[in-house]
């Protein structure tokens, strides 16, 4: 079975694009038996075509994670039936997707942070604003780890 896995955030130069990269060497690393398809996409259109935010690429390149090949794109309601789980950064995106939601789509939205409860946060700040790089990434290789166990726990059996 493969699950597809979405990310999402307002730009998608930033969050998303680092959770798509981190999230995919994490899951190789730990999980390599489970067969994923990775991607990500923003709300707004403000980048498509662009490479992920070159401070943002810099901090990931120092982790080990490789962004350049990404480009943005927009989310649309179709990813409502391409994807399995969709994982937004904050409410904001999450609120933003709701209302592209075709009628009868059933796939339930998640804020990343829900897969990384020791950090005790309850989104993952929008580093464009805040300058943080490196908070993003702590945030999202917690929150893909998290993800990893919840994908490993759901599969068994199945
Ligand atoms: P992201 O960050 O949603 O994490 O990709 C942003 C990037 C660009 C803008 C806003 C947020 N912007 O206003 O252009």
């Amino acid at each position: 079975m493969t699950t597809h896995v979405l990310f999402v955030c307002l730009g998608n130069i930033c969050r998303s694009p680092s959770a798509e990269g981190v999230f995919r060497t994490v899951a190789a690393d730990l999980a390599p038996d489970l067969n994923l398809v990775i991607d990500s996409a923003g709300t707004s259109d403000w980048h498509v075509g662009d490479p992920p935010y070159a401070p943002m690429q810099r901090a990931a390149k120092a982790r080990g994670h490789d962004l350049s090949r990404l480009r943005a794109r927009q989310f649309q309601a179709e990813d409502f039936d391409r994807f399995d789980l969709i994982i937004g950064m904050d409410r904001d995106n999450l609120a933003n997707m709701e209302r592209l939601r075709p009628a009868g789509a059933q796939t339930p939205l998640h804020v990343f942070t829900e897969f990384a409860p020791e950090t005790g946060m309850d989104h993952v700040p929008d580093p464009y604003y805040t300058r943080d790089f490196d908070q993003t990434l702590d945030l999202v290789e917690a929150a893909s780890r998290g993800l990893v166990r919840y994908l490993q726990a759901g599969s068994r059996g199945a």
